[in-house]
């Protein structure tokens, strides 16, 4: 035993360069996730949790070709084509018995998103396997497997909430318990839901959320006038329409909302301090 612990430390380092130099070439071959691996976590799985490729997500869930108006229009694109499998499916074969409400949705970059069950039935939502987007539109580097697609017949409110990609990890959940930090100052205010509809995924608070995005309330003194008007002129300078990273967030939120959210921000910090 001892001298294989020796062997493995002796061969530590060119194994590890290897292995990071394979790793390297396999991002950089395909950016379109093909050779990612995707990790599901749900009740009804052998050990709590499986490892997929989008090949074998494909193969064991059946998919189909879907066009996304909703999509189409939150990216300013036009023709998009996806194949995706049935995120209903996926809910029916890893937690049969519907011990979760909520999927969480980690992504590669540091977002995080979540749907309620109850919603990817409603609006039939979709996980892409594979995005064809038209040549003459600019495709951001976040635009990859798994990505969750509204398709065109359904009508789920325009949100950030249904725009999730990159997504490396699904994890089944309670809303209850991922929300509970949060429920305790948010209530049911518009400032709460919208922030939670379009802004938590990528700006944590309490520890819920993704780090994609600045820590808002670290950079702003919510006590201050002047910090709330910068925090609106901020906002509006970076989540526009021509936001080069397509991170139109803007699309979103109406001016009343920004005030809640505001209104909303301001009680987080009140209550932290
Ligand atoms: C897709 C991820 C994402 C979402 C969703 C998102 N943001 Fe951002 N936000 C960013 C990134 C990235 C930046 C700019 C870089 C930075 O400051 O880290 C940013 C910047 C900002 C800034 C300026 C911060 C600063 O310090 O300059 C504000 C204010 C802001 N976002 C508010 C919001 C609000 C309000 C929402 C919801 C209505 C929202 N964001 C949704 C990612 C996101």
């Amino acid at each position: 035993m001892k001298q294989i612990i020796c062997l493995v430390f002796k061969l530590k380092i060119p194994f590890l360069l290897i292995l990071g130099i394979f790793c390297g070439c396999a991002g950089s071959l395909d950016s379109d996730g093909e050779g990612r691996v995707y990790r599901i976590i749900g009740p009804a799985i052998p050990g709590g949790s499986s490892k997929w490729t989008l090949k074998r997500l494909e193969a064991q869930m059946g998919s189909k070709e879907i066009a996304s108006g909703y999509f189409d229009k939150a990216l300013g694109y036009e023709g998009s084509r996806f194949r995706g499998v049935s995120f209903a499916g996926l809910v029916d074969r890893f937690d049969p018995k519907g011990q979760s409400d909520a999927v969480l949705l980690n992504c590669f970059d540091d977002y995080q998103g979540i749907l309620s069950i109850a919603d990817i039935e409603r609006y039939d939502i979709q996980l892409a396997t594979r995005i064809s987007t038209r040549p003459e539109f600019d495709k951001p580097g976040w635009l990859n497997p798994l990505l969750v697609i509204v398709p065109d017949n359904k009508k789920a409110p325009f949100q950030e909430r249904y725009l999730t990609a990159n997504i490396r990890e699904l994890k089944f959940t309670r809303l209850k318990d991922y929300y509970a930090p949060l429920n305790k100052v948010g209530g049911a205010s518009v400032g709460y839901t919208s922030f939670k509809d379009n802004c938590l995924f990528c700006h944590s608070l309490q520890g819920i959320g993704g780090n994609k995005g600045a820590r808002l309330l670290k950079n702003y003194d919510f006590s201050r006038a002047n910090d709330k008007n910068r925090f609106l002129r901020d906002f509006g300078a970076f989540h526009h329409k021509e936001n080069a990273d397509k991170q139109n967030v803007e699309q979103f939120v109406s001016a009343s909302q920004l005030v809640a959210i505001i209104d909303f921000l301001t009680g987080v910090q009140k209550m932290e301090h």
